[in-house]
């Protein structure tokens, strides 16, 4: 229902039997949440999580910015996620997986804990994997990622997802930085109705690194041919056939850690975020019942990849905490055609669906009116996530899609964030396109200045969580001090440095919250998160290349692309710079990080203390006119050379 200034309200039928029911509701939570804190988060910890044995204190401030939730409390995840379900939904599938050829299986949740419990006691007997050790998963879409996801929670191993894009370098920098003892990986899968190969790239990885590594344990998924290495790598479809059905679960701690996720940042390598338990779990489970508004009879499906942490949180451990039926697909949503995820909403009256503004760009432009030739009558709910999404995506996605009838929620976060953080709630919140309204009952996120100042309505400031949440980053793996500077360097609120998460935002005159973008040196290309320091410092492995700037420019269905300027060194030459270059960065880093334009310019734009001016080359590269003041530059001409040449590209 469409009201005035586009605002849209909840479907009333829906909003009768929606976890969170009203706006009066939304507050009267968060008013609570405002007034007692700790009393807000008990309610949910001590309804949502099966103690093994209690936690002591709600959150630690002790020692900030390294918070502790529920501190001295003990649980299991993967019990969490399937044994306390099995009473009473032993037979409910809980991973409905899709083949990229259109295989369908239905695993319940007794099969899942089967199946886990047989892997978690492979990986404890015959790996020697204890509590604690690194185990990087190098896989495909298949339903064994997740069961390797909780077999590692089981016997609290701290999983390491690398997604199945990056290359072998990149794969070896994450295992070594981890220190991983064991790599879980894949054959390979199928994509576009052809197999595709993995188990290559760890070869490669583990050629003349990764010496932590004692094993590769080997997913046979297309049975193509593959290298094998004696005694180094083991073939999980023959091994997990001999295990024990049944394998004790490791008492975990409320922060032990849980898993390691790498992504990148404005400066430096890839740093791994740290997950732990409780606090990642419960509020995992909490946002699946708050902002998916998951009920028992749902069938949800989330398209992203597990390599990502919308993967781990919205396809794995939120919906399985909540002891939901969660979809998994193999293959991508626009094979054999544009129809396919629509299709797949149809055959298995998929209820709630999610995915990122890219893929809706992507659906719409290849099939405006695909969404008309299925049955889409089972949704309910529609999520985006990963970027901002422009008004005509959305405006498809609610009319087409949602045929008018289904929330959007536009759910903004991060890796560090562990889930959602602001969001409309689907039975509550008036919908504004493009916007991701309100922060979510318990969550503090404001929109300030360095100094903690409140932004005046519509005025771009930093996007801050100014209070420390139960699902938030621990640290960074081996590297606390870059933990404490990244995130708590920027902004101080009461004199307390308070986490800003590298977004820009404004708070419009409904209150409502809307994301402008980083502001930092990190571009968002389809979802993909990327350090413009990072893809420097792989073209600076060419000896030919005395310097480089890169920066992310506006597309039309990526929502940024990559956009690099070069210099090369003296006396060299080089017609082929943009082939070399992005061959380069797909060895270095992956597919992902190609870039879309490379160019190859006499000097950057840089000020007299040496300081490249980004601003300068983002507009360049945008085809804009360079406003900014140039006659502080070193070499000021130098501003329309560059344009001539971004002119030519
Ligand atoms: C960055 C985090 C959160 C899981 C996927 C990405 C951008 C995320 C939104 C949104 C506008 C968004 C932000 C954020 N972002 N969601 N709804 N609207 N921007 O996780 O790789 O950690 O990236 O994605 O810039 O900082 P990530």
């Amino acid at each position: 229902m469409r009201t005035h200034r586009e605002i849209y309200q909840p479907n009333p039928e829906f909003a009768a039997n929606a976890a969170i029911r009203s706006m009066d509701a939304y507050w009267e939570l968060q008013n609570k949440a405002i007034a007692d804190y700790e009393g807000f988060w008990k309610t949910y910890a001590d309804e949502k999580i099966d103690w093994l044995s209690p936690y002591e204190k709600v959150l630690d401030e002790s020692n900030a910015p390294f918070y502790k939730w529920f501190t001295n409390g003990k649980l299991n995840v993967s019990n969490q996620c399937i044994d306390r379900h099995l009473a009473d939904k032993a037979d409910k599938t809980a991973i409905l997986f899709e083949g990229d050829r259109g295989d369908v299986e239905h695993i319940s949740y007794a099969e899942l804990s089967l199946r886990v419990n047989r892997l978690a006691n492979l990986l404890r007997e015959e790996f020697g994997i204890q509590k604690g050790d690194r185990v990087v998963l190098y896989m495909p879409m298949i339903p064994e990622a997740a069961y390797a996801m909780l077999a590692c929670a089981r016997i609290g191993a701290i999983h390491s997802i690398v997604f199945g894009g990056f290359s072998a370098e990149a794969l070896k920098d994450r295992i070594e930085d981890a220190e991983a003892k064991l790599v879980i990986t894949a054959d390979g899968a199928y994509r576009k109705g052809k197999p595709y190969m993995l188990k290559h790239v760890v070869d490669e990885a583990l050629e003349d690194g990764g010496k932590s590594v004692e094993a590769v344990l080997v997913v046979k998924r297309n049975h193509e041919e593959i290298e094998w290495v004696e005694g180094r790598d083991y073939d999980y479809n023959f091994l997990i056939k001999s295990q024990h059905a049944e394998c004790p679960y490791e008492v975990m701690d409320s922060e032990d850690p849980l898993f390691l996720l790498y992504t990148s940042g404005s400066t430096g390598k890839p740093k791994g975020v740290q997950h732990n338990q409780a606090g990642y779990i419960l509020w995992a489970q909490m946002t699946m019942e708050w902002v998916f508004d998951i009920k028992e009879k749902d069938v949800y499906w989330c398209t992203a990849d597990i390599g990502w942490i919308t993967g781990h949180t919205y396809i794995i451990y939120g919906p399985l905490a909540a002891g939901a039926t969660t979809v998994m697909f193999e293959g991508v949503p626009t094979y054999p055609d544009a129809g396919r995820a629509w299709k797949m909403v149809q055959d298995h009256k998929i209820t709630q669906f999610y995915t990122a503004p890219t893929a809706i760009r992507v659906l719409h432009k290849m099939g405006e009116h695909e969404p008309e030739k299925y049955d889409l009558s089972s949704l309910k709910v529609l999520g985006t996530v990963g970027e901002p999404i422009d008004p005509p995506a959305w405006k498809w996605y609610y009319e087409e899609v949602g045929q008018g009838k289904c929330a959007i929620v536009d759910t903004w976060w991060q890796t560090e964030t562990g889930g959602h953080m602001i969001s409309p709630l689907p039975g509550a919140t008036p919908i504004k396109p493009a916007c991701a309204t309100m922060p979510l009952p318990g969550i503090m996120a404001e929109v300030i200045d360095h100094d903690g100042t409140p932004k005046e309505v519509n005025e771009t400031g930093l996007l801050c969580i100014t209070k420390p949440w139960p699902s938030m980053i621990r640290t960074i793996w081996g590297d606390p001090d870059r933990y404490v500077k990244s995130y708590f360097g920027d902004a101080v609120k009461d004199g307390k440095p308070v986490y800003f998460s590298g977004d820009g935002a404004l708070v419009d005159d409904l209150g409502y919250i809307t994301i402008t973008g980083r502001v930092d040196d990190v571009i968002n290309v389809s979802g993909h998160r990327m350090g413009t320091a990072e893809i420097e410092a792989a073209v600076k492995k060419d000896p030919t290349v005395a310097e480089v700037a890169v920066v992310g420019r506006p597309h039309e269905i990526k929502g940024e692309s990559i956009f690099i300027y070069i210099v090369l060194k003296e006396g060299h030459v080089n017609a082929d710079i943009a082939k070399h270059i992005n061959e380069l960065l797909a060895n270095e880093i992956g597919n992902i990080a190609k870039a879309d334009h490379i160019i190859e310019v006499p000097g950057l734009p840089k000020t007299r203390s040496g300081k490249i001016m980004r601003r300068i080359l983002r507009s360049i590269a945008k085809g804009e006119a360079v406003t900014q003041d140039i006659s502080t530059l070193e070499d000021p001409a130098i501003v329309e050379q560059i344009e001539t040449k971004a002119r030519e590209a």
